[in-house]
């Protein structure tokens, strides 16, 4: 049987990716004090990080998930991104954190922010844990960053390749001869 995760470089490690994720919850919680934070998690990349994320947040957090695709072909975006499911919850008046897996062409994030901009909240912060910033097409803010990372296509703890290795602890490059990018 073959295995997807045979070729990977690790980039990230599962350790390296708790501790940061410690160090990002610490760091909102002391931003935001004593107030209530609304995190909104970007299915379907963003469920590990979110899991691991606001189990270190000490405040008061609500939980929503909202679907994006924007990828029309195996590992390029297509520019044109689509909201698969949407929230469930109204944000208006709420202090929102956007938790996405990775800002690459920042085509998603630039449609999600002026989408919920249109709602209403308090105010609206970003938290990603991959920049990768080389491949940028448009500015968006970001407020928390988990790592930057070089312009490869990364899979794993959330990130598919075609919907697989979503389940690995890491983060890794594919090494694989012939691999198109
Ligand atoms: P952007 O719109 O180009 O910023 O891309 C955002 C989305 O593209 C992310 O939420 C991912 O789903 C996907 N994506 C971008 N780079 C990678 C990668 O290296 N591995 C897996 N998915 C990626």
């Amino acid at each position: 049987m073959r295995n997807r995760s045979r070729n990977l470089e690790v980039l990230l490690s599962a350790e390296e990716i708790e501790q940061r994720c410690a160090e990002l919850g610490e760091q909102i919680s002391h931003d935001y004090g004593d107030r209530e934070v609304h995190v909104i998690a970007v299915l379907k990349g963003s469920f590990m990080f979110l899991a691991d994320l606001v189990r270190n947040i000490s405040l008061d957090v609500s939980i929503d998930f909202l679907g994006l695709s924007s990828y029309g072909s195996r590992k390029a975006t297509s520019g044109v991104v689509r909201m698969t499911s949407d929230l469930s919850l109204p944000i208006q008046g709420r202090s929102v954190i956007v938790v996405e897996d990775i800002i690459d062409t920042g085509l998603t994030m630039k449609y999600l922010l002026e989408n919920l901009q249109t709602r209403k909240p308090e105010s609206i912060a970003v938290c990603t844990l991959l920049d990768k910033p080389s491949n940028r097409r448009v500015e968006v803010p970001i407020d928390y960053v988990g790592f930057e990372i070089p312009d490869e296509f990364v899979i794993g703890y959330g990130l598919d390749d075609a919907e697989f290795s979503r389940h690995l602890p890491y983060i890794g490059v594919v090494k694989e001869a012939g691999n198109e990018s």
